[in-house]
């Protein structure tokens, strides 16, 4: 059996913070509420930029690219998952194609939630295993501040945009970081918690589809979307360990979507992790949606935090709802 490991990983963030101090201005909210229900204290938003969403991964996909030492031209395949397309169409996968400058290889985009990242790597690694692809470009990448409704206070605080990037391929001369597991779910029955009612073939584009503000990110219930999180993440990281015949013990690192600090902690518990060993970024970039796993790992790779050789299991959650876990060796 091949094995199939992330070669380089890349990730981007724009340049502008938006406090929860400046949030306090905007909308009846407080910095003591922000931190205490979800830890985050501050998030980067495109904010004025013009910076579409592949506009904002292509850096994160250089990284990426360069750190497996690979041509760019080699790469066959290119899927995005995200809730923020550059269009519905094309795909965002096909405007960082052409933004990359290659010609040939399979693109497209997938909406997966917060979960896009593990998904993704799923996708990619069974279309390695096919044998017709070589090298996957992997991206979780969102812009949720661009569809958030900066008067929804149960909203507007927690989001932030960012992008992630990985060359996903086959583990020859042992370069790269495996993938021991992946394995992902989905129930789409409480699809309309968390979900954006706008724009589609639903409520299409028509002033009334404004008026109603459905162009927004919509979430009803933050309490149940919580409670699912918590119970979803926590079972599928069992199950996937199970598989693997391998504990929690073992493991040295919890990567978790980034959130929620409270959910993050309560599956940390739940897994019998301590918390010196649960990765957290939530703080600093809110919920970046299907780019907060490899937020995380970057930021805490780039800290020297997360080292080579050294166990990760990774675990996230969102809308669908669909929830996901990975095990990968560093
Ligand atoms: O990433 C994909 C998955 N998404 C998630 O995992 C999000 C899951 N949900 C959550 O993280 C939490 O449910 C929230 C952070 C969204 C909310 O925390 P909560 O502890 O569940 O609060 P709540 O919704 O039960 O609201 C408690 C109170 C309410 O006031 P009343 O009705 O008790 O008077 C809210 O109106 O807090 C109020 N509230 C706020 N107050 C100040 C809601 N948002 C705010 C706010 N500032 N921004």
């Amino acid at each position: 059996m091949k094995r199939i490991g992330i070669l380089g990983l890349g990730y981007n963030f724009p340049k502008t913070i938006l406090t929860n101090a400046e949030l306090e201005k905007m909308v009846d909210t407080s910095d003591e509420w922000i931190t205490q229900r979800t830890g985050i204290k501050e998030r980067h938003i495109v904010g004025n930029e013009t910076m579409a969403n592949s506009d904002m991964i292509l850096p994160a996909a250089e990284k990426a690219i360069a750190e497996a030492g690979i041509d760019k031209s080699e790469i066959d395949v290119i899927i995005v998952g995200t809730v923020t397309p550059d269009y519905f169409f094309p795909s965002t996968a096909a405007m960082l194609q052409k933004k990359l400058g290659i010609k040939h290889a399979m693109v497209l985009d997938f909406s997966a939630g917060c979960t896009g990242f593990l998904y993704g790597l799923d996708i990619a690694r069974g279309l390695i295993l096919s044998g017709n692809y070589k090298y996957v470009l992997t991206v979780g990448s969102e812009q949720l501040t661009k569809i958030t409704n900066w008067e929804d206070r149960n909203t507007c605080v927690l989001f932030g945009d960012g992008s992630g990037a990985a060359i996903v391929g086959d583990m020859k001369d042992d370069k790269g970081h495996e993938i021991i597991g992946v394995l992902n779910d989905g129930d789409g029955h409480l699809g309309d918690l968390l979900i954006m009612y706008g724009g589609g073939s639903v409520n299409p584009m028509s002033h009334e589809m404004i008026d109603k503000k459905l162009q927004y990110l919509n979430m009803d219930k933050g309490g149940e979307v919580f409670k699912h999180a918590i119970l979803n993440m926590t079972k599928i990281s069992l199950n996937l360990l199970k598989k693997h015949d391998m504990t929690t013990e073992q493991i040295d690192w919890l990567i978790p979507h980034q959130a929620n600090i409270r959910i993050m902690e309560k599956v940390a518990e739940r897994l019998n992790i301590p918390k010196e060993r649960v990765a957290i970024t939530v703080d600093r970039y809110g919920n970046t949606s299907a780019a907060s796993i490899p937020m995380a790992l970057g930021t805490y790779i780039d800290e020297g935090k997360i080292k080579e050789g050294q166990m990760l299991l990774m675990t996230a959650f969102g809308a669908g709802f669909t929830w996901g876990s990975a095990i990968i060796k560093w």
